[in-house]
């Protein structure tokens, strides 16, 4: 999809659908000025449908050959703010999917870098379908070209193409069918992002075990499909003014395991490689806008099945750290593949680093599903987190990590078990992945909720959502 931004008259660009952004109140003032009498016969049409400018309210009118668009989209962009624009492109790029607009125009005012930046990233993630396996009667064509008309600055544009990119990667990754999206395909795509600066490195099952890894051996020794532990490096052409790395769980399927999932549970669990999706799209990122920053991408990719060779419940694992843990359900399996990632990512002498994991169900009872849990005792990480998300217009909530729930962790006869009990299941879990970092500033980002809807939320279509390759794209250049 190509972005032309464009300071012409927007009624001098032919075009599929043309969308007038309207401010809350500025409804026929705004369509009278941009297209003369057309705009007062369209903001009469609009005022009938209760259209006021609120933000992502839209409604399309035909414009009978009167100007060069076919049709009009009129959609309120509410006080202009950028969350406000991002969340009107997405609209508009949602309601062009349908009709199968091909060449789009956009006038949504005057915007700076960040409205540009959320404009684009709206517009790309509100067009986004994954329709593969569709009747291909049913397959709607994606936006070829669109044209962003108005006093633009350009600075930002080819970084949010980057971050829309990026995020695409991150849903087509989750929306695939877990029987495509293996830990061996995950490796693939890994290594399909390697570059002059990009280098990849992929760990088989031996190589795994050499390490040490009994987290990540445990949970995949019951598959047929074997791990992989995946690392990627981006280093900068000069001395990087920063050193972060990035660690996602990259369950490709969450059966349970021995403990098994009830079907309606395990229905959409090859989402359970949302962290490592979300590290993947933000490596894309990085390769593209070249941060004069070092970033380490780490994924521990695992089939979480159930066979004879699975591992068990009372199992007692020795960690790459040599912590030894009891296996209490099988079903908690993310905190162990992360807590070997965690390790090799405190070895790195890095300054900082950020896990993402579909972790727990608790973390959706708490939030909602369109909440992502922060849990870090950094409160310099954190603010900085919690400003990237706002920036990026994603839902980031802290939240608390006590010492004294780590009692609830101890166990009989190991270090410490993989499961805490019912209540405050997400702290226990993120109390689990603090006892595997050694050194560098620590965060961790439960996306259990947002990482996939399932029902449509806002511009988003149900399925993945690339949660957090906006944010973490943010954090990288910060
Ligand atoms: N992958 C799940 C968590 C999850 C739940 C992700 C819903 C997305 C949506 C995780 O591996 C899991 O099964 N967690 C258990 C932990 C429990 C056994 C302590 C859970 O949340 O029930
Ligand atoms: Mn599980
Ligand atoms: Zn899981």
């Amino acid at each position: 999809m190509n972005f032309t931004l464009s300071s012409v008259h927007l009624s001098a660009h032919p075009t599929d659908l043309l969308a007038v952004g309207v401010a809350d109140g500025a409804l026929a003032a705004t369509l009278s000025a941009l297209l003369g009498e057309l705009g007062a016969d369209i903001a009469k049409a609009a005022q009938e449908d209760e259209l006021s400018g609120k933000v992502a309210t839209a409604a399309i009118y035909p414009t009978h050959g009167r100007i060069s668009a076919a049709r009009l989209c009129v959609v309120g962009v509410g006080g202009g703010s950028v969350d406000e624009l991002r969340r009107a492109a997405g609209k508009v790029g949602h309601l062009a999917r349908s009709r199968g607009a091909r060449q789009v125009t956009l006038a949504l005012g005057d915007l700076d870098a960040a409205q540009l930046t959320a404009v684009v990233e709206g517009y790309r993630v509100g067009n986004y379908r994954f329709d593969r396996y569709k009747p291909a009667a049913d397959q709607k064509a994606a936006t070829d070209d669109v044209t962003v008309v108005g006093a633009i600055d350009p600075s930002a544009l080819s970084t949010a193409l980057a971050i829309a990119d990026g995020q695409a990667l991150a849903r087509d990754l989750v929306n695939e069918q877990p029987a495509v999206v293996h830990p061996e395909r995950l490796a693939e795509v890994a290594l399909g992002l390697a570059s002059e600066q990009i280098t990849v490195d992929v760990w088989d099952e031996e190589r795994i075990r050499a390490a040490g890894m009994g987290g990540i051996i445990a949970v995949g020794q019951g598959s047929a499909r074997p791990p992989r532990f995946i690392h990627l490096t981006y280093k900068p052409a000069g001395t990087p003014r920063r050193r972060i790395a990035i660690v996602g769980k990259g369950v490709t399927f969450d059966s349970g395991g021995l403990s098994l999932k009830p079907s309606d549970g395990m229905l959409t669990m090859r989402c359970d490689m949302s962290g490592a999706a979300a590290v993947l799209g933000a490596m894309l990122v990085a390769g593209r806008i070249q941060p004069d920053v070092e970033v380490h991408g780490i994924i521990g990719a695992v089939e979480n099945m159930m066979s004879g060779n699975s591992y068990k419940l009372g199992d007692i694992l020795t960690m790459m750290n040599g912590k030894t843990v009891e296996v209490h359900n099988t079903d908690a399996e993310g905190r162990l593949v992360l807590a070997d990632c965690l390790t090799f990512a405190s070895r790195l002498g890095v300054e900082s680093v950020v896990d993402l994991a579909t972790l727990t169900g608790a973390c959706v009872v708490a939030l909602g599903d369109t909440y992502t849990g922060l849990f870090t005792p950094n409160e310099a990480l954190s603010s900085a987190l919690l400003g990237h998300a706002q920036e990026a217009g994603e839902h980031l909530w802290r939240m608390p990590l006590p010492d004294h729930y780590r009692e609830k962790i101890k166990a009989e006869w190991g270090h410490i078990k993989n499961v805490g009990g019912r209540e405050g299941g997400a702290i226990t879990a993120a109390l689990f992945l603090s006892e595997f970092v050694d050194g560098p500033a620590w965060a961790h980002l439960d996306i259990a909720g947002p990482a996939f809807f399932d029902k449509p939320f806002r511009h988003f279509v149900t399925g993945g959502s690339g949660a957090l390759v906006p944010t973490l794209a943010r954090w990288i250049q910060a």
